[in-house]
C-alpha cells in the first residue's frame, strides 16, 4: 500500500477519529492482535500498517511501554552523571523490570529526571523519592530561572487576554498586511533551519485547496532544550495566537499542536489555554487539536511529524513537495516551531520595523536559550540576537559549578564548542554557522572536563542510530557502524582508522536524506578538531 493511499484512508476519519491516537491507545493498553486487526479493518488498512506504526515509538514498544517509571536518558542528565544513582535509588521503590527509559524530559536545569504517573520529576536522593511516592498525586513544580536582556518579546506577561486576541480583529481580512509586517520583521524559524516565516504564509495562501492546516511543531526533541516547554507551560496564548492569526491569514480553520509525550505538563497547560479560549469565546472560528507524541526524535523533522499525525510510520518524506504544498493529509500546511509562532503577536502589535531593531541584520529579534544544571543559574533566558556568548554564560548562567571543557550548543546535531572559542562568538545564526557550529534551538549542554570526549561522540552516534527513521541507508547503517567503531575503540584493543572514519562522516553528511544523518558529523568533526589530543589514543 503506498503512503498516498494510507494518507487518504487516514484522512477520511480525519483528526476527530485520528488513526495515530487510535494506534497509541491500543498499544498502551497492550491490546491483542485482533484489536489491531479491527482497527485496521475500520480504516480499510492492512494490519501491517498499524503494527508498523505501533512498533516505531519508544512509549509504545513492548519492551518500554507500561513501565511504571521512565528514567530520562537525555544528554544533560548523562553529562551531569546523575542517572545511575537515580536508577539505583528507584530500585528501592520498584522492581528493576518496572523501570523503563524516556528521552530528554526537559529537566536539564536540575537533572536526576524521571517520569511517573504522567508527571515529570527531579529527585536528588532517596528522601526526595520517598516524598514523591508517598502521596497519591504529588506535583513537583518545574522551577528554573528566567530573565531577559532586552525588550521582552517572549517572556513578557499578557495583561489582558481579550486585548491580546483582539489584535486579530485589526488584521481581519488583511492577509497581505500580516505577511508584509512579518517580512519586514525578518522573523526566521526557531526550529533550527532559520527559514523566513513570512514565506510559508505566502506559499500557502497561493495554494488553491478547500482545506488547509496550521501545524505547530512542539516535539522539542533536542536533549538539553526546554525553551518550547517554557513557552507552552508559561506563555501558551502566545503560541496559540500565532497559530490562529496564521490560520486567518492563509484561510485555515484548524491548528494542530504536536506535543511530545515527554512533556505531559505542557499538554495539560496548552489544553487548559484552549479551554479558556473557548469559555471566553475569544475565537469561535478556529479549532485546535493536540496530538501527543509517543517518543521518537525524528518526529521533530517536519515531514516525519506529518506522517506521525496521519498514523503512518514516521519516516521522512522526500521534498519537494514541501508542507506548504502537500502537508497534513496532503493539504497545504503552514508548519512551524513553537517559538516562531510565539513571536507573532508582538510583531503585529509593535510592527515589523520595531522587531527588526532587535538583534542583528540577518538574525532579528530575541532567542530563548536553555542552560543546563552545570551552570550556577540554570534556566531559560530571552537573549537579544547578537549578544556575546560570554555574556550569556556569565551574566545569565553565572558561570559553572565545576570545570567545563566544552558546550554542545543546539542539540545533538549542534556544534561542540570548546570553552576557548566562546569569546569569539555571538548568539545568532551567522556567528555560530560561520565558525563551524550551529544555533539550532540554542540549548547549552555542558561537557565537564572529566567527561571523556570519546564517550560523548559515541553517545551522539548511538543517539542517531537509535532515532534514525531508517529511510536512507547512510544514516540507518552508517550511524550504527559509527557507534560500533567508537564503542570498540574504548572497549577492545581496536584503533579507529582515521581515513575510514572520515569517509563514514562524509557519507553521512552528503548521502543522508534529512538533517539527522546529515547533521551528526558536524559535532563529531568539531570534537576531532578541538579535542585532537584527547582523542588521538583511539586512532591508529
Ligand atoms: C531530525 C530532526 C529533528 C527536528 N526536530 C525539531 C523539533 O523538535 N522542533 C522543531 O521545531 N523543529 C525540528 N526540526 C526542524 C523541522 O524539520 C522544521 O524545520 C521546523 O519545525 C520548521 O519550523 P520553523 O521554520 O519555525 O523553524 C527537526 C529537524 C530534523 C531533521
Ligand atoms: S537521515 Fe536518518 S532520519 Fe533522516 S531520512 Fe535518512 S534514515 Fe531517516
Amino acid at each position: 500500500m503506498s503512503n498516498k493511499n494510507i494518507r487518504a484512508l487516514s484522512e477520511r476519519k480525519g483528526l476527530s477519529d485520528n488513526l495515530f491516537e487510535n494506534i497509541s491507545e491500543l498499544s498502551l493498553k497492550d491490546a491483542v492482535k485482533e484489536e489491531f486487526h479491527e482497527l485496521a479493518d475500520r480504516f480499510h488498512l492492512d494490519d501491517s500498517v498499524v503494527l508498523g506504526t505501533s512498533s516505531f515509538y519508544d512509549f509504545l514498544k513492548p519492551g518500554n511501554r507500561n513501565k511504571k517509571v521512565h528514567v530520562c536518558n537525555g544528554t544533560a542528565c548523562m553529562t551531569a552523571g546523575t542517572q545511575k544513582k537515580l536508577i539505583k535509588e528507584l530500585e528501592n521503590h520498584f522492581d528493576a523490570d518496572e523501570i523503563g527509559h524516556a528521552a530528554c524530559l526537559g529537566r536539564c536545569h536540575s537533572n536526576s529526571a524521571f517520569m511517573f504517573n504522567d508527571r515529570t520529576y527531579s529527585a536528588k536522593n532517596d528522601e526526595e523519592l520517598k516524598e514523591i511516592f508517598s502521596k497519591k498525586e504529588y506535583f513537583q513544580e518545574n522551577i528554573y530561572q528566567t530573565a531577559c536582556n532586552t525588550t521582552p518579546v517572549l517572556t513578557s506577561q499578557i495583561d489582558d487576554l481579550k486585548d491580546f486576541y483582539a489584535l486579530a480583529e485589526e488584521f481581519s481580512g488583511k492577509p497581505q498586511q500580516i505577511i508584509d509586517e512579518l517580512k519586514v520583521s525578518n522573523l526566521r524559524g526557531r526550529g533550527g533551519a532559520g527559514f523566513p516565516f513570512w514565506f510559508k504564509l505566502d506559499a500557502v495562501i497561493k495554494e488553491q485547496n478547500d482545506q488547509k492546516y496550521i501545524v505547530c511543531n512542539a516535539d522539542e526533541g533536542d536533549p538539553g532544550a526546554y525553551s518550547d516547554m517554557y513557552l507552552m507551560e508559561h506563555q501558551p496564548h502566545k503560541v496559540l495566537f500565532g497559530m490562529y492569526i496564521s490560520g486567518k491569514c492563509v484561510g485555515a480553520d484548524t491548528g494542530v499542536l504536536y506535543i511530545r509525550g515527554e512533556y505531559p505538563d505542557s499538554i495539560r497547560t496548552v489544553r487548559k489555554a484552549i479551554d479558556e479560549l473557548k469559555s471566553l469565546q475569544l475565537i469561535n472560528d478556529f479549532n485546535f487539536k493536540i496530538i501527543r507524541g509517543q517518543g521518537a526524535y525524528v518526529c521533530g523533522e517536519e515531514t516525519a511529524l506529518l506522517n506521525s499525525i496521519e498514523g503512518l510510520r514516521p519516516e521522512v518524506r522526500v521534498r519537494p513537495p514541501y508542507p506548504a504544498q502537500e502537508g497534513l493529509y496532503g493539504r497545504p500546511t503552514v508548519l512551524s516551531n513553537v517559538e516562531t509562532f510565539a513571536n507573532i503577536n508582538w510583531i503585529l502589535k509593535n510592527g515589523g520595523k520595531a522587531y527588526k531593531k532587535l538583534g542583528t541584520e540577518n538574525s532579528t529579534g530575541t532567542k530563548l536559550v536553555s542552560l543546563d544544571s552545570l551552570f550556577k543559574k540554570p534556566g531559560i533566558y530571552e537573549i537579544e540576537m547578537g549578544t556575546p556568548l560570554e555574556s550569556v554564560l556569565n551574566d545569565f548562567g553565572g558561570g559553572f559549578t565545576s570545570v567545563v571543557k566544552a558546550l554542545q550548543i543546539g542539540g545533538p546535531l549542534g556544534g561542540i564548542v570548546p570553552l576557548s572559542k566562546i569569546k569569539e562568538l555571538t548568539l545568532d545564526f551567522e556567528s555560530l554557522q560561520n565558525n563551524g557550529f550551529l544555533l539550532g534551538h540554542a540549548s547549552f549542554v555542558s561537557i565537564p572536563k572529566d567527561f571523556p570526549m570519546i564517550r560523548f561522540i559515541e553517545h551522539l552516534m548511538k543517539f542517531t542510530a537509535d532515532e534514525s527513521c531508517g529511510k536512507c541507508y547512510p544514516c540507518r547503517i552508517g550511524s550504527f557502524r559509527g557507534y560500533e567503531m567508537l564503542k570498540k575503540a574504548q572497549d577492545e584493543n581496536y584503533k579507529l582508522d582515521r581515513r575510514l572514519f572520515d569517509d563514514l562522516l562524509e557519507t553521512l553528511e552528503i548521502g543522508s536524506l534529512c538533517a539527522l544523518g546529515g547533521g551528526v558529523p558536524l559535532p563529531i568533526k568539531n570534537a576531532l578538531q578541538y579535542f585532537k589530543d584527547e582523542l588521538k589514543e583511539y586512532f591508529s
